[in-house]
């Protein structure tokens, strides 16, 4: 199994050698991974001039999954659009066809406290989001910004094609057949051409799917019934942006942003597997942050890249194992709590594990 390793800025570095930690222990026992790493984001823009350096989109197509920490950091706002790190980020998902990105939200029970919602709202919570991530208005031209009648106006153009639409809601579809059989697609057909045809193309394929019910809501709604009943959810399928927006507002029904592992495919399942959270450029080199999400999303790579749910589960079990511990990084820590470093987190997992 060839890994890009990919840690980027901020946090990014911390996070992902505690994922790595956990590769290193499945190595000592005879799996065959090879990891090799690769700049992107700002570090890819400092190292190489490039946020996605030539060598890192090579290194990243020839793997067969790629490991992301985080992008972004003050530092680089001011640079050129085309050379900031987020661009790195964008571009990568699009020069590997990722257009399927699965971002859980699940609550781990002892977490409960930690989230914002009542306790009683969010336990059980375990909704899985299927974000389109390589069209929508991130992608669609014309975009720019330019003087018209003497001002300027800044424009973006949402659009998605059938085909874009179809084979996304067919993962969905697939995932939810894997779960509790119920869909929600998620759009604003009331005012966008673009959603009424995103409609229009997930009601087709639900046809396929006679066991999964679906249901749609537009977004403005969908982001009200997360905070007022988020336990009516199993699977969402949105767009790029709605999607955007939608991830990381469910992610905080769990306690932390901290915890949630995300896994971006094509239609082959190679995958790049990241935190939700971004580089925390706050905190970063400070041993502080929380290495589970990206330590989990090693487990989505097992589970969707390598199909091996065995492993998944057991660095999933792990992480479990030392929450119920009491281990809690400062985003989860609550009175009580055992307040550990991003390092010893990571420790604590490979104990478990
Ligand atoms: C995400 C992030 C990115 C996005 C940014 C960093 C470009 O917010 O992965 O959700 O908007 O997709
Ligand atoms: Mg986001």
């Amino acid at each position: 199994m060839k890994l890009a390793v990919l840690p980027g800025d901020g946090i990014g570095k911390e996070i992902v050698a505690q994922a790595v930690k956990v590769l290193e222990v499945l190595k000592r026992e005879g799996a065959k991974i090879e990891m090799e790493y690769g700049n992107i984001g700002g570090a890819g823009y400092d190292a190489e001039g490039d946020p996605l350096p030539e060598t890192t989109l090579n290194l990243s197509k020839a793997a067969d999954a790629v490991l992301l920490g985080a992008v972004g950091g003050p530092q680089y706002d001011k640079l050129d659009r085309p050379l900031r790190p987020e661009r790195g980020l964008l571009r990568i998902r699009k020069e590997l066809n990722l257009f399927a990105n699965l971002r859980p939200a699940l609550l781990y029970p002892e977490l409960a406290g930690a989230s914002s919602l009542k306790p009683e709202v969010v336990s059980g919570l375990d909704i899985m989001i299927v974000r389109e991530l390589t069209g929508d208005v991130y992608f669609g031209q014309p975009r720019g910004i330019e003087v018209r009648n003497g001002e300027r106006v800044g424009f973006n153009t949402m659009i998605y094609s059938e085909s874009e639409v179809r084979r996304v809601a067919q993962v969905a579809f697939g995932i939810a057949m894997k779960r509790g059989k119920k869909l929600c697609s998620v759009e604003k057909a009331n005012v966008l051409e673009c959603s009424e045809l995103w409609r229009d193309v997930v009601a087709e394929v639900a046809k396929d799917y006679p066991e999964v019910e679906l249901s749609t809501l537009y977004v403005d709604n969908a982001a009200m019934q997360l905070v007022k009943n988020p336990k009516q959810f199993d699977v969402i399928v949105t767009g790029n942006i709605f999607g955007d927006i939608l991830s990381d507002q469910a992610s905080m029904l769990s306690g932390s942003i901290g915890m949630l592992p995300s896994a971006s495919l094509d239609e082959n399942n190679k995958g790049m597997y990241e935190p939700i959270h971004g580089s925390a450029p706050d905190i970063a080199g400070k041993d502080i942050a929380n290495p589970l999400a990206t330590i989990l999303s090693v487990a989505m790579m097992y589970r969707y890249t390598f199909a091996d749910m065995a492993t998944a589960d057991r660095i999933e079990n792990a992480v479990k194992k030392v929450i119920a511990q009491g281990y809690r990084t400062g985003d989860i820590w609550t009175e009580g709590g055992h307040k550990v470093s991003c390092s010893a987190m990571g420790d604590a997992v490979v104990a478990a594990l």
